[in-house]
This record gives C-alpha cells, sequence and structure tokens, in this order.
C-alpha cells in the first residue's frame, strides 16, 4: 500500500486463501463472541434463544456472508464504491450505494461503542498482573467492574488506548500487522476457551450449564428475542456493516467464497458456544444472575480464574487474547470508513488518523452513559425504549435495525437486481449456487420482513 500518494487508495490483496480465512475469523470472533452472546443468551432465557440463534446464522447469515464477500470482489472498493461500481455493471440505479453508506454508518457506529467495551479488557489485564483476582468471590468481582464503570475518566483512558491501537494498524494497512496477528491468535484464543470449558466441567454446575444452554424451552421466548438473536447474527458474523464487503475487495479471484463463508461462520460459531459453556458453569456455581447483562463476563471470570492453580497467568493470558480479539474485529470496521476516506483523496495515514478519532468521539457519549448520563434515557416515551441509555441505544439501533435493513437490502440486490450471471461468474454455476440464491430470493427476505413487522 502507498501510505504516501495522497490519492491511491492501496491495491492491497490478502496474500494467499489463508490470510483471507485468518483476517475474515478476526473480524468476526471478537467481543460478540466471549462478551455479548454469553450475556444476550442469558438475558433472553438459554436454550431456544440459542436455536434461533444458530438458524440465523445458518439460514440467514451464511448466504448474506457469501453474498458480501462476492460483493467486495466484484466491486474491489469501499462497500459504498463497490456499490456504485456493481450498480454501474449491472446497468442499475445508482441508488444502490445508499447500501453502502448505511453499512458503513453501522461499522462507524459499531466501532464507536465497541472500543469502550474493548478498552475494559485492559484494566483486567492489569488487575490479573497483579493477583487481584485472587480469591475474589462473586461480590468482589462485581464490586470491581462497577468501580470500572463510575469512572468516566479511567473508561475515557481505556476506550482512548483501544482506539488508538486500532487505528496504528490500520496505518499501516492490511498485510502488515493484521495478516500476522490473527495468525497465533486464533490457535491461542481457542486453546484458552477449551482450558476454560474444562475449568467449567470441573464445577458441579456443568450440567446446568449445559441444559440452560441447549434444552430449548420455547415458552419462554419472545418476538423481541427473536429480533435480538437475528440482529447478533449479522453482529457476530461482522454482516451488514461493510466488513465482510471490505476485506472481499482484497481477496484474489478463484478463491472459493462459499468454502471460505462457511469455515469463518463455523468458527465463529465455535468460539461462541465454547464462551457459553465457560460462562455459564461459574454463573450457576456461584450464584451468579444469567440476566446480569454487559457485565456478565466481568463478573464471573475473575471469579473462576481466581480459584483455579496459575489463575493469575491464565488470567492475563485472557484477556490479552479478549482484547486482541476485539482489536481485529475493530480492525475491518475502521477498513470500510478508512477505504472510503482513502477513495476521497486522503492519505491512508490520515485516512486511519480521521476515521479513528470521529468514532473515538462519538464512543466519548457511551463512555459517560455508563455513569454520568446512565439516567439519561431520551426514548422513554416509547415504551420498547425504556431505560435505555444512548450506549443501549447505538447497540439497538445498530444491531436490531440497520443490520436486517442492510441484509435486507443486500438479499434483496443479489437475489433480485444483480444477474444471475454475474454471481454465476463469482462463484460458479451449480447445485451450490442454485440453492444459495434461493435462500437469499425467498427465505431471507420472507423471514427479515415477517421479523420487522412482528415486531412493530
Ligand atoms: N463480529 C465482531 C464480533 O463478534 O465481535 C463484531 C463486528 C465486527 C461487527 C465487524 C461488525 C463489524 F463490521
Ligand atoms: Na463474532
Amino acid at each position: 500500500s502507498s501510505a504516501s500518494g495522497a490519492a491511491t487508495p492501496s491495491p492491497a490483496f490478502w496474500s494467499s486463501r489463508l490470510a483471507f480465512i485468518l483476517a475474515a475469523a478476526g473480524s468476526a470472533v471478537g467481543l460478540g463472541n466471549i462478551w455479548k452472546f454469553p450475556y444476550i443468551t442469558g438475558e433472553n432465557g438459554g436454550g431456544a434463544f440459542v436455536l434461533v440463534y444458530l438458524a440465523c446464522i445458518a439460514v440467514i447469515g451464511i448466504p448474506v456472508m457469501i453474498a458480501e464477500v462476492m460483493l467486495g470482489r466484484r466491486g474491489r472498493q469501499s462497500p459504498i464504491n463497490s456499490m456504485r461500481e456493481i450498480a454501474r455493471q449491472e446497468g442499475v440505479s445508482r441508488h444502490w450505494k445508499a447500501l453502502g453508506w448505511l453499512a458503513t454508518l453501522a461499522a462507524f457506529l459499531i466501532l464507536s461503542f465497541y472500543s469502550v467495551i474493548a478498552g475494559w479488557t485492559i484494566p483486567y489485564i492489569f488487575h490479573a498482573l497483579q493477583g487481584n483476582l485472587v480469591g475474589v468471590d462473586g461480590a468482589a468481582a462485581g464490586e470491581m467492574f462497577g468501580q470500572l464503570l463510575a469512572s468516566p475518566v479511567e473508561l475515557t483512558l481505556w476506550h482512548s488506548l483501544f482506539m488508538l491501537l486500532a487505528v496504528l494498524v490500520s496505518v499501516g494497512g492490511v498485510r502488515q500487522g493484521l495478516e500476522r496477528a490473527v495468525t497465533w491468535l486464533m490457535p491461542a484464543l481457542l486453546l484458552l476457551l477449551v482450558m476454560l470449558v474444562g475449568f467449567g466441567m470441573s464445577t458441579d454446575h456443568f450440567g446446568t450449564a449445559l441444559r440452560f444452554l441447549f434444552e430449548p424451552d420455547f415458552s419462554s421466548l419472545t418476538a423481541a428475542a427473536v429480533l435480538v438473536a437475528l440482529g447478533h447474527a449479522f453482529f457476530t458474523l461482522s454482516l451488514a456493516s461493510g466488513s465482510m464487503m471490505a476485506y472481499g475487495a482484497y481477496l484474489p479471484k478463484g478463491v472459493s467464497i462459499v468454502r471460505t463463508s462457511l469455515l469463518v461462520a463455523v468458527m465463529d460459531t465455535a468460539v461462541a458456544l465454547m464462551a457459553g459453556l465457560a460462562i455459564f458453569p461459574i454463573v450457576f456455581a456461584n450464584d451468579l444472575e444469567p440476566g446480569a447483562g454487559p457485565g456478565l463476563i466481568f463478573n464471573t471470570l475473575p471469579v473462576a480464574f481466581g480459584q483455579m492453580p496459575g489463575g493469575s497467568f491464565f488470567a492475563t493470558l485472557f484477556f490479552v487474547l479478549l482484547l486482541f480479539a476485539a482489536w481485529t474485529s475493530a480492525l475491518s470496521m475502521l477498513e470500510s470508513v478508512v477505504k472510503w476516506l482513502e477513495e476521497q483523496g486522503l492519505a491512508r495515514r490520515k485516512a486511519a488518523i480521521t476515521g479513528g478519532l470521529a468514532a473515538w468521539t462519538v464512543g466519548l457519549t457511551t463512555v459517560l452513559s455508563l455513569n454520568v448520563w446512565s439516567g439519561f434515557t431520551p426514548l422513554d416515551s416509547f415504551e420498547r425504549f425504556e431505560g435505555k441509555t444512548l450506549f443501549d441505544l447505538y447497540d439497538f439501533l445498530t444491531a436490531n435495525v440497520m443490520m436486517p435493513l442492510v441484509a435486507l437490502l443486500t438479499a434483496v440486490f443479489v437475489g433480485w437486481v444483480m444477474q444471475r450471471c454475474s454471481s454465476e461468474d463469482e462463484l460458479g454455476a451449480g447445485r451450490t449456487h442454485r440453492l444459495w440464491l434461493f435462500v437469499l430470493r425467498y427465505l431471507t427476505p420472507v423471514g427479515l420482513v415477517v421479523l420487522f413487522l412482528y415486531n412493530l
């Protein structure tokens, strides 16, 4: 990539199929799997929610992922300009560019609060290093977490540090740093999760956790929960927010999009389920509340680490890995924005700093939502949004409104607007293509529309 030439967007390519898989998996695997999945599963009652989530991944997530990587590879630019370029190639309205805009906006908004949450891992690394977690019980862990959230200054510090890390790698472009980081990160994270699941098995409550996660009780499933599961399927796979399109843009022709997408989705799902299996035994063993919300893993994992031999070491490793997982995800969100800024004539360096700084600024409102503005719930007059802070609203708006909408537009565009021969050119003609196109044409849009209407 050329950081010096002002108007030349970096024409990078992934160096191999494996590099793309690692980068896409790096984007997918993040806070969504280890922080968000357990707590929304806890809030929404477990088994039935998990099952709906898995169905959403299979029926909607994977086909949409294939579509997005394909659009990226065809457009070879930022999501915004890729959509413009493909619309031109296809001879359809330029306004399809709006899909790219909406996706990029979602990525930007998510990045703004993602960075705040990712920042939480940093003080926990220090706690673990100093041995502060040794012997903590549920109450002590809760207090530790509460103190962190109560301090806007501290939160801003960690948020700033995290965003700085993301910008630093983004400045270097896709190949340097990013590719190398994910190569060892993914296996290490997996190994550590296996270990934590092992610890969960050693508690008396592994069975309770298993039943909680995999014994569906549909009587407790609400329509709102189904929407949350759907939104999370997009969030966790980095869909409907430009990232997969942006990464697809660097994918060499000839790599199988279907096979790689499947692999990435399977890895992401495996990590989420393992996180659930690691966390819920601790929740039940310590009488903690599964529906505790965003603090769930920060209230539970310290307890587990505090009890196991070598806990300080493993806790340090875990929070470092979580930080790295969040880092590679943040990079992919930044990429859609940075790439577009580059296309506007900014040098890579300037583009990365501008995008990061803008998201950082919006992120400050999330920092304040957690303490000073925790009582500021501007949409209280709507029952659905009652008690939601700005942070809650960003989360809701992105995962439950913008992402389903972008996914719907993507399905309609690829399924109905784009010529069939164009997608066959990318994916190869045949049975797989026919099945994929069928799902994208009928199941995906109908599912999304029904869910939307049902929730209104
Ligand atoms: N997939 C990431 C996670 O599960 O943590 C979050 C994410 C990354 C969402 C990139 C959106 C995105 F564009
Ligand atoms: Na994920």
